[in-house]
């Protein structure tokens, strides 16, 4: 991890947010290529999900909503942790955080009043090591148990007293549940459809960490299915949505054996849940969470009826009759599959591969790669520079992502884009300039074959499609 950790700051995929403040604890900034990357991501599960399929249409609604929202959707008295606070260090930890690493301990035959060797012998994290040893000395002492609620307050408005009390959305679902009507009103859409959005949701998470894994502010892209109110429905759709979300990672290039699907039991499920199923990845700190498929019936929908006391049914007109329709919920995070996406592209060779030891190649599929091709002239001079700035500019006007590189060996040009996970490199040499051809060089293959410049555009379209 802590490799991938480095990579991503130096080479500017994710940074640590306010730097140079000092850093804001868990907080991350995407640099210039952790956003492009990001940006593949959610424009390939818009493309599949809403522009690909028919029965799906897109919504973007607004962060913080009337605070009714909360208290309909439930999240204001049930969207809470159970906690401990060390009366010496004043930390808080989430329970059954707490043991979890106590199990692990037991497990590894390390007993309570552990000292650090022992616990980096197990392979515990930062924050793991954190929840067994206090920072005033010895180990913790906790309080009773007490629940706190994940939802960041704010105040709207001039005033700062409860009544401009609002919330940051802790989920995007909320959002389309309130504009159900307006989007069955203003569309031809009748179930079995969907609504889709993307954005940012927030929680004030007490155990953040993992890198970007679990973090307070992050992406969710949510897909509310709105289908017919029975339990055979809800199964179909949900087992449907379980291999839609499966095969959208592996799109995405995710190796298929570093992801599992896992039923939630009975004490898991969300308070709104009768069935959810986790999309999985092995991470290097473990197996855990990419997404999740949840069935929540018609929880939603008549929790907002009763709260604003309005009519939310669907009117089927074949039927001739009204109902609330039942819900099937793939959600999925954006920074989650970023970090699996880079996690699974990571390769440094042993040196026993034609790479030096020490090398990395991030092996990114090309439709989720920030930069696809890089374009070099062999020197500085000669008029290569010239062509191999035409070269760009064309794949650029074609919405190619492309970078310019005419500085050191072409050797370590493409070891630097081999680091970033650029699929393709050109280089212009003395040949181009009498026969118009150019070296395409793959990233994987590492194998090279003369194209004529005039066809890289299509030649690349092509291996994008
Ligand atoms: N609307 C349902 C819902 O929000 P969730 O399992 O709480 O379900 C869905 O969240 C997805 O959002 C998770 O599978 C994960 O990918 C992402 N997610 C949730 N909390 C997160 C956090 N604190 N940091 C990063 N991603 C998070």
């Amino acid at each position: 991890m802590d490799k991938i950790i480095s990579l991503c700051k130096r080479r500017g995929f994710v940074y640590p947010a306010s730097e140079i403040y000092g850093g804001f604890a868990n907080a991350y900034d995407f640099g210039p290529l952790g956003s492009q990357l990001k940006k593949n991501i959610k424009d390939y599960w818009w493309k599949k999900f809403v522009i690909g399929e028919d029965n799906i249409v897109g919504l973007d609604s607004a962060i913080i909503q009337n605070p009714k929202t909360w208290e309909a959707s439930g999240h204001l008295n049930s969207f809470t942790d159970p906690l401990v606070e060390c009366k010496k260090c004043h930390q808080r930890f989430r329970v059954d955080h707490v043991q979890e690493v106590k199990t692990k301990m037991a497990e590894g035959g390390v007993a309570a009043n552990a000292v650090m060797g022992s616990l980096d012998k197990l392979g515990m994290t930062k924050e793991m090591t954190s929840m067994v040893l206090c920072t005033a000395g010895g180990e913790h002492d906790f309080s009773e148990a007490r629940e706190f609620n994940l939802m960041f307050k704010t105040f709207v408005g001039v005033t700062d007293d409860s009544s401009s009390v609002a919330y940051m959305r802790p989920e995007t679902a909320q959002g389309i549940f309130l504009n159900f009507k307006n989007v069955i009103q203003s569309t031809r859409v009748k179930p079995p459809f969907g609504i889709a959005q993307i954005g940012k949701s927030f929680r004030n998470e007490i155990t953040p960490g993992n890198f970007i894994f679990r973090t307070r502010e992050f992406e969710q892209m949510e897909i509310e299915f709105f289908i017919e109110p029975n339990p055979e429905e809800s199964k179909k759709w949900y087992e449907y949505w379980i291999e839609k979300a499966k095969e959208f990672y592996l799109e995405l290039g995710i190796k298929s054996e570093n992801l599992s699907i896992r039923a939630h039991d009975e004490k898991e499920l969300s308070f709104y849940s009768i069935g959810t199923s986790d999309v999985e990845y092995k991470f290097p700190f473990g197996v855990s969470e990419l997404g999740g498929i949840a069935q929540r019936t018609d929880y939603d929908l008549s929790q907002h009826e009763k709260v604003s006391g309005l009519d939310l049914k669907f009117f089927d007109e074949t039927m001739g009759s009204k109902y609330l329709p039942y819900v099937v919920e793939p959600a999925l995070g954006v920074d989650r599959a970023a970090l699996a996406i880079l996690t699974d592209a990571f390769d440094e060779s042993d040196g026993s591969d034609g790479r030096a030891e020490g090398e990395i190649t991030l092996r990114l599929n090309p439709k989720v790669a920030p930069i696809k091709v890089a374009v070099f002239p062999l020197i500085k001079k000669e008029g290569l520079p010239e062509i191999a700035r035409e070269i760009v500019a064309k794949l650029k006007k074609s919405g190619i992502t492309t970078y310019y590189d005419e500085s050191g060996s072409v050797g370590r040009r493409y070891r630097r884009q081999d680091e970033i996970g650029t699929p393709w490199c050109i280089t212009v040499d003395f040949d181009t300039l009498a026969d118009k051809t150019a070296t395409l060089r793959d990233r994987d293959s590492m194998t090279q074959e003369r194209i004529n410049i005039d066809e890289i555009v299509s030649q690349i379209e092509g291996k994008l499609r």
